[in-house]
């Protein structure tokens, strides 16, 4: 792999996503080298690695990093989606006629190397912008037919409504509804959808219903787009919340990329507090009857607080964070059919009796506490919440604090009969395009 060493941060470049786009071994235009059995673009003068805080990121725009820690840690957290499907890696049917498997943000590529061991019938394709060690992938999971490219996907941009789309925070609840779609949509494209909405408001501009027409040009304009050169028979994206803002762009994408009959799926998952003992100021659900003493500290406020900060931090970047992208509404505006959702309860610690329970429920804790600082850190530290931009070492004490209370709670010294029933909630959504489309 030909790998720049990191680079020193340089805020003074503009980095926009369109730039950033390259050619894709996929397409037409492709450029590749054979790395072991895969293949990967490899135009390293175009990729990036940003020093930023101790952590190195792939690009100026997405929140999270893409160094080994974090690859460590989706590396156990892919093996945690696994389990809950009790081994499965995906609740579509993949068949003999399965044969292009698309895995969108691939990260390190567990996935796409699992799927291209276990269905070898198929050729998988990993799209990343960032550069990830996939050789280690590889070595642990086994060769197969991937395609490894690096492209940035995100073609559409940031949401530009940012002061109604703050505004919406202040009624946005995470714990109590963190899947709710109408909070987080996009205000821009809710009021292109909305056509009363769209005579009060005369400054948006209506897309043109088709490529613009230039009689001096030959080609058509190229409209934003991933433009794979063969269509798909499953695209599939997981743990990729706060990625773009227009949700609907991208799975009208999808849509455009599937064969006919071919499926979309998404997987990610969403913290649920557990129960907590009855407070009037808790944001949280409180569901238990028994009642705080006076005084007493609420068991999750250092993490309450990360969380509703980075929620805030992430509207404020433009990509809001939650699992809203996952609603059903999405798929059925883009076309899909047959959808449906599977969802699993993953234990928080090792609080089952069930031994493999016990043991997917510790992986769990590693990956939730690993994940508070890179879900963080550079939303905090570079947008800040609706009160201040934080440094790192505020940001980094937080989540020593939320730590120290995860642990504490799974543990059961806040409260032995609580620490029961703590659980994560797993989802994959899928969605069909219709045979005859
Ligand atoms: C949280 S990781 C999940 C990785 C992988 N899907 C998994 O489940 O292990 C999100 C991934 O999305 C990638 N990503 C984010 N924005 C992207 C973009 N605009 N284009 C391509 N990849 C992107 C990141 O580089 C990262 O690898």
């Amino acid at each position: 792999m030909d790998e720049e060493p990191p680079q020193p941060d340089d805020p003074g470049r503009d980095h926009t996503a369109a730039q950033n786009k390259r050619a894709r071994t996929d397409s037409d235009t492709s450029t590749s080298v054979e790395s072991l059995e895969s293949t990967r673009t490899l135009e390293s003068e175009d990729l990036e690695f940003i020093n930023e805080h101790e952590r190195v990121y792939g690009n100026q725009s997405y929140y999270m990093p893409c160094d080994q820690s974090e690859q460590d840690r989706l590396t156990i957290q892919h093996q945690v989606f696994v389990y809950a499907l009790k081994g499965q890696l995906t609740t579509t049917k993949v068949t003999p006629l399965t044969s292009r498997i698309l895995d969108l943000g691939t990260g390190p590529g567990h996935w796409a190397v699992a799927m291209a061991q276990r269905y070898p019938h198929a050729e998988v394709v990993g799209v990343d912008m960032a550069v990830w060690d996939i050789e280690t992938t590889e070595e642990d999971g086994g060769t197969g037919r991937v395609t490894w490219e690096i492209d940035d996907l995100d073609v559409w941009g940031v949401e530009e409504e940012m002061d109604e789309l703050t505004s919406r925070l202040e009624t946005y609840n995470p714990f109590r509804d963190p899947a709710a779609r109408n909070l987080t949509e996009s205000p821009s494209r809710s009021r292109l959808r909305d056509p009363e909405s769209q005579s009060q408001s005369p400054s948006i501009t209506l897309p043109e219903s088709g490529p613009s027409f230039n009689p001096y040009m030959l080609e058509p304009e190229v409209q934003p787009g991933w433009h794979f050169s063969q269509p798909f028979d499953l695209v599939h994206l997981r743990a990729m919340r706060g990625t773009f803002a227009y949700w609907e762009d991208v799975y009208a994408e999808i849509y455009n990329n599937l064969r006919p009959g071919g499926w979309i799926e998404i997987a990610d998952y969403e913290l649920v507090l557990p129960e907590m003992p009855n407070s009037t100021s808790q944001p949280g659900e409180t569901t238990d009857d028994a009642p705080m003493h006076p005084g007493q500290q609420l068991p999750f406020a250092a993490l309450i607080k990360l969380y509703k900060s980075m929620m805030e931090a992430s509207f404020k970047s433009g990509r809001p964070l939650g699992t809203y992208y996952m609603h059903p509404t999405y798929l059925e505006d883009a076309g899909f059919k047959d959808i449906r959702t599977t969802f699993v309860n993953v234990p928080v610690g090792q609080w089952p009796e069930d031994e493999e329970q016990r043991k997917i429920g510790k992986m769990f804790l590693i990956i939730l506490l690993e994940s508070l600082e890179p879900h963080s850190l550079r939303l905090l530290t570079r947008h800040g919440d609706a009160e201040k931009i934080w440094s790192a070492e505020e940001v980094r004490e937080c989540v020593e604090l939320c730590k120290k209370e995860i642990l504490d709670w799974s543990e059961g010294l806040v409260d032995e009969r609580r620490r029961e029933g703590w659980c994560a909630n797993f989802k994959w959504i899928i969605g069909r395009k219709s045979k005859n489309a």
